[in-house]
């Protein structure tokens, strides 16, 4: 593996941006159309600033490029960058809670080289020393094949609403965790 994995700095995040919009752009088309894309990146997908301060967000780095993203949280927000209005920043409850999982985005020029398995098994070890038994998200259509490779189970699908009638589908997802 020539990338590395650390926490993610808070003056990582304009470059997290920027790599959040080349991999929408880049790897999203079999699923969704352009005016899909373009509000997502405006409206939803981005960097929660909250992940970062927690210490549950990471990078994946090849030398000085980014190469990859994504993180875990232990507050109730299920999905949306700091732009998006719907949050609820408590904290979960581990026994009874899932933990959630947030954010993974590959450039497209390091998409399937195993950065966000590496990344997601980095996020399900930390929730589970913390107490949780279980983890679930919010998937994008292009990430659904890479959740189930990894374990997790679809829950039914949601559509939300972005912006001017245009709707991005969404699955919600559900893993178990190892010993619960
Ligand atoms: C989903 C995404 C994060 C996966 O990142 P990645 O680093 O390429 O994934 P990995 O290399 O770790 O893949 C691990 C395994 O998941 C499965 N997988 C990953 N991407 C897949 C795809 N596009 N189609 C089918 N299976 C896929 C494969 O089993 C893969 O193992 P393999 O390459 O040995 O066959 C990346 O495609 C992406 O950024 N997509 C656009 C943004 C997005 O929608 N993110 C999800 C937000 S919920």
């Amino acid at each position: 593996m020539a990338y590395t994995i650390r926490k993610a700095r808070l003056e990582d995040r304009s470059r997290i941006s920027e790599l959040i919009a080349e991999s929408a752009r880049g790897l999203s088309r079999e699923h969704y159309d352009d005016a899909q894309i373009e509000a997502a990146i405006i409206t939803v997908f981005g960097v929660d600033t909250d992940l970062i301060e927690d210490g549950t967000y990471f990078v994946a780095e090849d030398g000085d490029t980014l190469a990859g993203c994504g993180g875990w949280s232990r507050r109730k927000t299920l999905f949306g960058g700091d732009q998006f209005a719907v949050r609820d920043t408590s904290y979960l409850e581990p026994l009874i809670e899932a933990a959630k999982i947030r954010a993974f985005f590959v450039h497209p020029d390091h998409a399937r080289k195993g950065i966000a398995q590496a990344i997601l098994e980095e996020c399900e070890r930390e929730a589970a020393a913390h107490g949780f038994r279980a983890i679930e998200l919010m998937a994008t259509l292009p990430g659904v094949k890479f959740y189930q490779a990894c374990g997790y189970t679809e829950q039914g699908t949601y559509d939300l609403e972005l912006i001017d009638s245009v709707k991005l589908e969404l699955v919600p997802m559900r893993k178990q965790l190892q010993g619960s």
